[in-house]
């Protein structure tokens, strides 16, 4: 399996060389793109020389900040392109353990078609989180979780794995969440189709450098999109009718 890890950057000048550097140690099998929106602190340009001295390592340059779910599709459609078969989501701030990744390949392996790192399995965890972001994820997760009926306690997470097949099966074209709602946008398109979503357990340790991206509009976006998704599945159901 030719795995790809995509990381989007939007200023993480401090916090990209220790996630690179962990991530080429844990799985040097993965290659690496960091998808970067001009970050006006220069990740991009620090990011070009790690490219210059690790092959396997990969820039995409964006011309603007655009969102979370913009920089992912780029990355899919750039890893598509070079044939990569499994595509890794994970944040660029030290969050998403690049010791636990094997964790989530193996899940692919086993068979499932989309791997979700779960903070709200057992097993799972949020380090250093005050507990308006936790009351934040949990709720998000829990209304998303009843909304659209699907069995999954973690699913606004950040930190996946995608074989080649999903992302195939998805019409990328039609995703246009923009913020962190990106994340339940591609786990409800999976989830539709009935391919097989392994929740694994991880730890999720919050960033030491830089701030969180995260804001109220992000949060509404994705509440807005939940709401809108889970009554037109009801709405299908009840009348039979798209
Ligand atoms: N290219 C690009 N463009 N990258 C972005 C943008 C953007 O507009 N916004 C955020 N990022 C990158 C950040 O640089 C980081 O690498 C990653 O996306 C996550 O951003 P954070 O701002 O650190 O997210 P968080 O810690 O608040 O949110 C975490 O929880 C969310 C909700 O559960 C992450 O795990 C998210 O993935 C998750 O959806
Ligand atoms: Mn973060």
């Amino acid at each position: 399996m030719r795995v790809l890890t995509i990381i989007p950057t939007y200023n993480e000048l401090e916090s990209l060389p220790k996630t690179l550097r962990r991530l080429r140690t844990a799985v040097p099998a993965s290659d690496v793109l960091i998808a970067d929106d001009n970050s006006p602190d220069g990740t991009g340009q620090l990011a070009d020389g790690f490219a210059a001295e690790d092959p396997a390592v990969h820039v995409l340059h964006r011309a603007g900040k655009e969102g979370l779910g913009a920089a992912y599709l780029a990355g899919f459609a750039w890893g598509l392109a070079a044939g990569y078969d499994v595509f890794v989501e994970m944040d660029a701030d030290g969050s998403h353990q690049p010791e636990q990744l094997p964790t989530l390949l193996a899940a692919v392996e086993a068979g499932a078609d989309l791997v979700l790192g779960s903070r709200w399995v057992q097993g799972g965890e949020v380090v250093n989180w005050p507990l308006r972001r936790k009351l934040i994820s949990l709720g998000g997760s829990f209304y998303s979780r009843v909304l659209l009926g699907v069995r999954i306690k973690d699913i606004t997470g950040g930190y996946r794995a995608f074989r080649r097949s999903t992302l195939e099966a998805l019409d990328l074209s039609q995703v246009d969440s923009v913020g962190y709602g990106f994340q339940v946008d591609m786990l409800w398109r999976v989830a539709q189709l009935g391919l097989k979503i392994v929740e694994v357990p991880i730890t999720f340790v919050e960033r030491e450098f830089g701030a969180s991206k995260m804001s109220g509009n992000i949060v509404q976006e994705a509440m807005i999109n939940v709401t809108k998704w889970g009554l037109s599945a009801r709405w299908k159901k009840l009348t039979g009718k798209s």
